[in-house]
C-alpha cells in the first residue's frame, strides 16, 4: 500500500534545484527496509543537475548574503514551524525508508527542527570584535561574513537532522547550499526543501540532490572552485577521499565520520542506572548511529550482575516493523548491513566470545538482527576494532581505572565515550583523559542543538550544533582602519 500522508505533496520525486523539481530519465527506487517494498521513485541525478544545482547557488548567493540576519532568522523561524507542524507527515516518511521505529522518528524531527529553531535565533549572534587600537587614529575589528556557497553530503540514519544540522546554520550565516542526501532516505530531505519554500527560503538558497553516484557529486562539488566549504557526515573512508579532492581548491570542511565509542561502568556505578543508559546509547536506531556505544567496559566486581541485568533488558526489546506502534528495534538499513554486523559477531564467537542473548539474524525477517549481548570479548577481536552499526553489544572486563581508559583510548576513532561513575575526582580525571570530541557521564545521550557535536582523530574535526556550527559557515575578516583623527 502507498505511504499515506496528510499531506500527500510532500512525496516529492526529484531533486529540489532553484525550487524546481527535477526529472530524469533514471529512476531510483526507494526501499522499505521493513518490507522490502517499494515507497517511491525519485529521478536520479546527473552531473550536470548537481552543476546546475551550484550555478543557482551561487546565483542566490549574494541577495541571500545581503539580508539582515533577523530576516534569515525569522525565516527559519517559519521553516521551523512547518517542520513541527508536519511532524507526523515527516516521521511517517522517515519510518517507510529507513525503518526506524514511529517513535524515535518523532524525536528525531523534534531534534532536527531544533537546529532551525536554534539557529534562527543564532543569525543575530554571528558577533565580531573590536580591538583596543595599537596605532593612533586606528581602529581594528573582526567581522564575520559567510563562506559562500556550501556542498553538504549526508547520511541514511537521520535523514532529517544530519540535513538540518547542516543547512540551518548555513543558511542562518548567509551561505547558500547544496545537499546530497543519501539515495536510501531521499524523501525526508526533498519534503524538507518543500516546507522550506513555504517558509520563504527563496530560489536557489536551498538545494537537494539526489544521485545513486554519490562519488560523482562528490568529484562535481570538490572541482567547482563556487563550492567554498564541503560538509561531510558518512564514514572515514569516503571523509579522506573528499578532502583529498577538495585539496587543490583549499575548501573549508566539516568532517563528521564513524566512531567507536566505549562506555565504561566504574565499580562506584549505580548499575541500574548503567543498564539503562547502555540500552539508550546502544539500541538508538538498531545500533545504527555513529556515536551508538561500540565496547562496554564492565569493571570486573560488577561484570557478572551488569551483563545478566543488561541482557535481560536487551532480550525484552520489542522487535518489528518500526510503523508499528512499541516497536523499539526495526529493520537494519540494508541485506548487506545484516552480513556485516553477523560477520562480526561470528568472528567473536568463535575466537570464544559468547552470546548471552541473540547471535543470529530476526524470526521476524531477513533484514532484522536479534538484539545482542556479548561476554568474554576481548581487545584483539575485530568487533573491538570496527564500529558495528548494529544491534550488538561486546562486553569487555577491566579492573583498574588507568586500564580501562588505556583501552578505551586504544582506538583510531574519537567521537563519543560514556561512562558511569559516582566518584566525583573520577568523573573529572576520566573526562580529561578519554580521547573524544564528546564525553558523555552518568547518561546515555547526549544530543542536543545546544552543544557542540563533533570528533577527533579519525572521527574527524569541525563541530556542529551550538555557537560553534555557525562559524563553521563564517570567515573571520580583520579590518584595519587607519588614520581617523585627520
Ligand atoms: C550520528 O550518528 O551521526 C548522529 C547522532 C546524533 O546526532 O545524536
Amino acid at each position: 500500500m502507498s505511504l499515506q500522508l496528510k499531506r500527500q505533496d510532500l512525496l516529492k520525486n526529484g531533486s529540489y534545484v532553484g525550487a524546481r523539481w527535477l526529472t530524469s530519465e533514471s529512476d531510483i527506487s526507494v526501499l522499505n527496509p521493513a518490507s522490502g517494498d517499494e515507497v517511491a521513485r525519485v529521478a536520479d541525478a546527473a552531473a550536470h543537475d548537481v552543476s546546475s544545482a551550484i550555478d543557482c547557488a551561487a546565483t542566490a548567493f549574494p541577495s541571500w548574503a545581503a539580508k539582515t540576519a533577523k530576516e534569515r532568522g525569522q525565516i527559519l523561524r517559519k521553516w521551523f514551524d512547518l517542520v513541527i507542524a508536519h511532524k507526523e507527515d515527516l516521521a511517517r516518511i522517515m519510518v517507510a525508508e529507513q525503518g526506524k521505529p514511529m517513535a524515535e522518528a518523532r524525536a528525531e524531527i523534534d531534534y532536527g527542527a531544533s537546529f532551525i529553531e536554534w539557529y534562527s535565533e543564532e543569525a543575530k549572534r554571528a558577533y565580531g570584535d573590536v580591538y583596543p587600537t595599537t596605532v593612533e587614529g586606528g581602529r581594528m575589528e573582526a567581522v564575520k561574513q559567510p563562506v559562500g556557497v556550501c556542498g553538504a553530503i549526508t547520511p541514511w540514519n537521520f535523514p532529517v537532522a544530519m540535513i538540518t544540522r547542516k543547512a540551518a546554520p548555513a543558511l542562518a550565516a548567509g551561505c547558500t547550499m547544496i545537499v546530497k542526501p543519501s539515495e536510501l532516505t531521499p524523501l525526508s530531505a526533498l519534503a524538507l526543501a518543500e516546507l522550506a519554500e513555504e517558509a520563504g527560503v527563496p530560489q536557489g538558497v536551498l538545494n537537494i540532490v539526489v544521485s545513486s553516484d554519490s562519488a560523482m557529486v562528490g568529484q562535481v562539488f570538490c572541482n567547482d572552485a563556487r563550492v567554498r566549504k564541503l560538509s561531510f557526515t558518512g564514514s572515514t573512508r569516503v571523509g579522506k577521499i573528499l578532502m583529498e579532492q577538495s585539496a587543490q581548491d583549499l575548501k573549508r570542511l566539516s568532517m563528521e565520520l564513524g566512531g567507536n565509542a566505549p562506555f565504561i561502568v566504574f565499580e562506584d556505578a549505580d548499575i541500574d542506572a548503567a543498564v539503562a543508559g547502555a540500552v539508550a546509547s546502544k539500541f538508538r536506531n538498531a545500533g545504527q548511529t555513529c556515536v551508538c556505544a561500540n565496547r562496554f567496559y564492565i569493571h570486573k566486581t560488577l561484570y557478572d550482575e551488569f551483563a545478566a541485568k543488561f541482557s535481560d533488558a536487551v532480550s525484552a526489546l520489542r522487535v518489528g516493523n518500526g510503523a508499528e506502534e512499541g516497536v523499539e528495534i526495526g529493520p537494519l538499513i540494508e541485506a548487506k548491513a545484516i552480513d556485516k554486523v553477523h560477520g562480526l559477531v561470528s568472528e567473536a564467537v568463535e575466537a570464544g566470545a559468547y552470546a548471552l542473548c541473540g547471535g543470529a539474524v530476526h524470526d521476524y525477517g531477513a533484514q532484522y538482527y536479534q538484539p545482542t549481548v556479548l561476554t568474554d570479548v576481548t581487545q584483539d577481536m575485530r568487533i573491538a576494532r570496527e564500529e558495528i552499526f548494529g544491534p550488538v553489544a561486546p562486553l569487555f572486563k577491566f579492573s583498574t581505572e588507568d586500564d580501562v581508559v588505556a583501552m578505551a583510548n586504544q582506538t583510531e576513532y574519537g567521537l563519543a565515550s560514556y561512562f558511569y561513575a559516582r566518584d566525583v575526582g573520577r568523573v573529572h580525571r576520566v573526562a580529561q583523559a578519554l580521547h573524544s570530541g564528546i564525553v558523555c557521564v552518568n547518561a546515555g545521550g547526549f544530543s542536543t542543538e545546544v552543544a557542540p557535536f563533533g570528533g577527533v582523530k579519525h572521527s574527524g574535526f569541525g563541530r556542529e550544533a551550538s555557537r560553534y556550527g555557525l562559524d563553521e559557515y563564517l570567515d573571520l575578516k580583520y579590518v584595519f582602519v587607519a588614520d581617523l583623527n585627520r
